[in-house]
């Protein structure tokens, strides 16, 4: 009987699943919602829509809403005539919630949404559950030539994980407030409920400290946040429903603390500098002198107060521990608290680190270095390494969870590493591993991790956006939501609606490539830059010496992105068309190619271009050679050999960038050969 009811249960999850993936291609919602359902009504938009909040005041509803009707006017073109939603009044979307939330871990963000005729439904337990059913709602707008409407649906969505987050690194490359905020609005957009704050590295400290003003006189080129400042993004974004989680980057990472105080270093006689490059660097805080514990102590205490959520960071990864074995004082103090390892010597710091976090009321967490035998199962892990062993097999989340950690994924989500949107999207955080139901509860979630030793304010939205949202999805929706063409499709819209929150993640490639061309047209290099990713893993910038923290970053690769658009729609066009289907896609890219080429070489030249011309040129011979074979069916033993010969240089990395269509092209080359007649 029980096998019975499993097949049952199976075979429902089966059909459900498939009803799920047929809507999916008809509605842009991400992430998509647990479960949704149609009818046949909709609702149209006129000027006399409005919204009501029938509920407790909260500010986040009211913000949410007034920032629905702005967004709704401006992509409809609807004249709302209001602009506010109502007060003592029923509107056409009514928004009911039971209580108003102290934003934390435990926030039910569940709501259900209800398109009627003439009125639309939103009801959640909490505040936060209303804010995110006017994200969904704002994704259903549809239109056809003379309206826009929103199609009859009833929705009921929760998410899978309660911790979804992005985490910033302003260390590397400072980013200033209004590129945090339109961030935290894109996050909100997504559902995404965690903002960690990487406030301190080798190359700078990034928070204000009124009782050790050195760290930021000495240690932060004058880019830092001020109490001020950080008490506003961390209210707006608690306005959006979204917890802040600072991490102080501790005992390694730490040049620039030492920049600031040398006498809380591991060696004496270091010149320490705020570090210029990228990589694992030796300056390490000393464990074992108390003054390291008064500093942190007296450093928490002054900073935990603006950071009203329990969790804390305290970094805690790549400590190789160099400095601490160079030094006679502290190898002394290893020998005598009986600490063999460094690991050892780390632990007794992360314990008295927890300490001191917990009389501020603070629970701490740290990336996966901190699980070590003698840590207390209260620390949270947040897993990072492993990446390559598999997740469910080799990384460290599962063995935290069973451990009795709380912990968090990011191995699998370092968007900084460029690879493709697909690649992110696929990987399931927990798999087909069986657990308990308090060893799942555990698993809180996962971050995305903008690293930005390569991003600056002018790249970053391009970095984060719009693979991010597919992260969210993976930690918002049900695990069967994982078809990568559907989600594609879905994204390409979501990232072109992100742009209304301001996020420049497609429009300043033009403006790096302006630059770059001295204000020429730009047509041609922005084709090429849809063929071309930056290279991926950490390739670019190799050992961390190509690039220093003020060196350019609006150079070719910094206008290329993971996902390279025409790269994608050209290989899957070779690949249909090799396996019999239409030749006019691929015939007409190679067309563009060629006349693309033609258009590069009238632009004027400079430095920054010219390193492109090889790559264009030889471009352009194989897309020549190619079309004319597509063309005439037919094909000459000279030009395959010329086609071979470029495909080897089409290979090589260059400015920093890889072209993504040189498999195709290889693809294409050796279905002429076979099948066309030599000329
Ligand atoms: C890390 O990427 N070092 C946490």
């Amino acid at each position: 009987m029980k096998k019975i009811i499993l097949l049952i249960i199976i075979n429902l999850t089966g059909v459900l699943g498939f009803a799920q993936e047929n809507l999916s291609t008809k509605y842009d919602l991400m992430p998509w919602p647990k479960d949704i359902k149609e009818h046949p009504n909709k609702f149209v938009i006129d000027s006399s829509l409005t919204i009501s909040i029938t509920s407790n005041q909260s500010e986040r509803v009211e913000h949410a809403a007034t920032q629905f009707l702005r967004r709704l006017t401006n992509r409809t073109g609807v004249f709302l005539n209001e602009g506010f939603p109502l007060e003592n009044k029923k509107g056409d979307i009514q928004i009911q919630f039971d209580e108003v939330s102290k934003l934390d871990i435990k926030n039910n963000e569940s709501y259900t949404l209800t398109v009627e005729d003439s009125t639309i439904k939103i009801s959640a337990k909490t505040d936060i559950g209303a804010t995110r059913a006017l994200a969904t709602l704002l994704q259903l707008v549809d239109h056809n030539a003379t309206e826009y409407f929103i199609p009859g649906v009833t929705i009921s969505d929760e998410p899978r994980f309660v911790w979804r987050g992005l985490m910033i690194d302003v260390s590397r490359h400072f980013q200033p407030i209004d590129v945090l905020k339109r961030n935290l609005d894109a996050m909100a957009s997504m559902k995404m409920n965690v903002f960690h704050w990487h406030l301190t590295d080798d190359q700078g400290i990034r928070i204000e400290s009124k009782t050790y003003p050195k760290l930021t006189a000495l240690a932060s080129d004058g880019l830092f946040y001020t109490h001020e400042q950080i008490k506003d993004v961390v209210a707006y974004a608690d306005r959006l429903g979204i917890r802040v989680i600072p991490e102080i980057d501790v005992p390694g990472h730490a040049t620039a603390f030492l920049t600031a105080y040398p006498e809380l270093g591991s060696k004496d006689d270091y010149d320490y500098s705020i570090e210029r490059f990228s990589g694992v660097f030796d300056p390490t805080l000393n464990p074992t002198i108390d003054i390291t514990y008064t500093f942190l102590e007296n450093l928490f205490a002054e900073i935990t107060p603006l950071f009203p959520d329990e969790y804390f960071h305290i970094g805690g990864d790549e400590n190789e521990g160099k400095h601490w074995d160079e030094s006679k004082s502290i190898q002394k103090f290893k020998k005598k608290h009986g600490l063999k390892t460094n690991h050892d010597l780390q632990t007794y710091f992360n314990v008295k680190l927890e300490k001191i976090l917990n009389k501020q009321g603070k629970k701490l967490m740290g990336w996966d270095e901190i699980m070590t035998p003698d840590m207390p199962t209260s620390a949270v892990i947040h897993s990072w390494r492993g990446e390559n062993e598999g997740l469910a097999k080799g990384g460290t989340l599962i063995e935290a969870a069973k451990q009795g950690y709380q912990t968090v994924l990011s191995n699998g989500f370092y968007i900084d590493r460029m690879q493709s949107v697909a690649y992110h999207y696929t990987i399931e955080p927990i798999g087909d591993v069986k657990l308990t139901n308090a060893e799942r509860e555990r698993i809180l979630g996962g971050e995305a991790t903008m690293w930005c030793e390569l991003a600056t304010p002018l790249t970053i939205d391009s970095r984060i956006w719009p693979r991010t949202a597919a992260i969210a999805e993976r930690f918002w929706s049900p695990k069967e939501i994982n078809n990568v063409d559907n989600m594609r499709t879905r994204l390409e819209v979501v990232s072109f609606n992100l742009e209304e929150l301001g996020l420049a993640h497609i429009k300043n490639r033009a403006v790096i490539l302006r630059g770059m061309t001295n204000h020429q047209d730009i047509s041609s290099l922005l084709s090429l830059s849809n063929l071309c990713e930056p290279l991926k893993i950490y390739a670019r910038n190799l050992d961390g010496i190509e690039y220093k923290t003020y060196s350019p970053f609006n150079l070719f690769a910094d206008a290329c992105v993971a996902d390279a658009s025409d790269a994608l729609k050209f290989n899957k066009a070779v690949s249909k068309f090799t396996k019999g289907g239409a030749s006019t896609s691929v015939a007409n890219y190679l067309q563009k190619w060629t006349n693309d080429y033609k258009a590069f070489s009238q632009l004027q030249k400079n430095p920054k271009i010219t390193p492109l011309e090889p790559l264009f040129k030889n471009l352009a011979l194989v897309s020549e050679l190619l079309s004319e074979a597509i063309q005439t069916k037919k094909i000459s033993k000279e030009s395959i050999q010329t086609i071979g010969n470029t495909m080897i240089l089409l290979r090589e990395p260059v400015a920093d960038v890889e072209l993504m269509i040189v498999d195709a092209l290889n693809d294409l080359s050796q279905y002429c050969e076979s099948n066309y007649s030599s000329k």
